[in-house]
């Protein structure tokens, strides 16, 4: 059985006061969360006090970001080491807008990953379609590219560990959400690509969250569906009530 991961992406809002405040809000309020993985992934600089806030709950701590090299020369990066020495469960990795904005390619995206897996700590990668794309027809393909460009050399052990999340760019921020069905087609073809690519035993356990203006009035239907493995939350991710109220719908 896979637990549900619900995981915050705060993205590059708050400040310092109001994101330890949202930390010790939800660490009270997700106190009897039993059932269901919680995280939140706070921008690079509030990571440590958040996870300084979070100290002994329910609740991961993750980063939305990280640099493939060890140590050095790399002004500006973020090494898996830091992310661990400040008590990071997590990483988001190709966010469609590290993808698009930042224009992150499913090589550098990759390499990412197996950094983040060599060092232990759990990718939540994310892949998903430009609206043109799925207007198209051709979600799939763009799904599969995203998929193997960012995953290759990673072995079936180690695949177990990632967590996807499939993200419609056409959804995220926009208020415009993927009907439960649309989320659901994706994710079983995801599985499929993944007991394509590493086996049936693999695929069984790997978490496919959604995400693309998830709230609490959206959210119980798409994670009822049964490859919907959690969702990952942004502006809903930044007021305690919106994020509880994700959490609390499919408890
Ligand atoms: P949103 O963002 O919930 O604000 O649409 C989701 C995401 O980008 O992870």
């Amino acid at each position: 059985m896979r637990r549900l991961l619900i995981a915050g992406n705060w993205k590059m809002n708050l400040n310092l006061a109001k994101s330890v405040t949202l930390a010790e809000g939800l660490k009270e309020a997700a106190k009897n969360v039993t059932d269901i993985d919680i995280a939140v992934c706070p921008p690079a600089v509030y990571v440590q006090p958040v996870g300084i806030a979070i100290a002994g709950s329910n609740i991961g701590l993750g980063a939305q970001d990280v640099y493939f090299e060890k140590e050095g020369a790399f002004t500006g990066e973020i090494s898996t080491a830091m992310l661990l020495d400040i008590g990071c469960k997590y990483v988001i990795l190709g966010h469609s807008e590290r993808r698009h904005i930042l224009h992150e390619s499913s090589e550098l995206i990759n390499q990412k990953v197996v950094a983040a897996l060599n060092a232990g700590l759990t990718p939540i990668l994310c892949v998903g379609e430009l609206l043109s794309e799925r207007e198209a027809g051709v979600t799939d393909a763009v799904i599969r590219r995203q998929f193997d460009g960012s995953l290759s050399n990673v072995s079936a052990e180690q695949m177990k560990k990632v967590v996807i999340a499939y993200e419609p760019v056409w959804a995220i921020g926009t208020g415009k959400v993927a009907t439960p069905e649309q989320a659901e087609e994706v994710h079983d073809g995801i599985r499929s690509l993944i007991t394509e690519r590493y086996g049936k035993e693999v695929a069984d356990v790997v978490r496919i969250q959604y995400g693309g203006s998830v709230k609490a009035e959206n959210a119980k239907d798409i994670l009822l569906k049964p490859n919907v493995d959690g969702a990952l939350v942004g502006g809903a991710s930044l007021k305690i009530d919106a994020f509880m109220g994700i959490i609390n719908g499919v408890k």
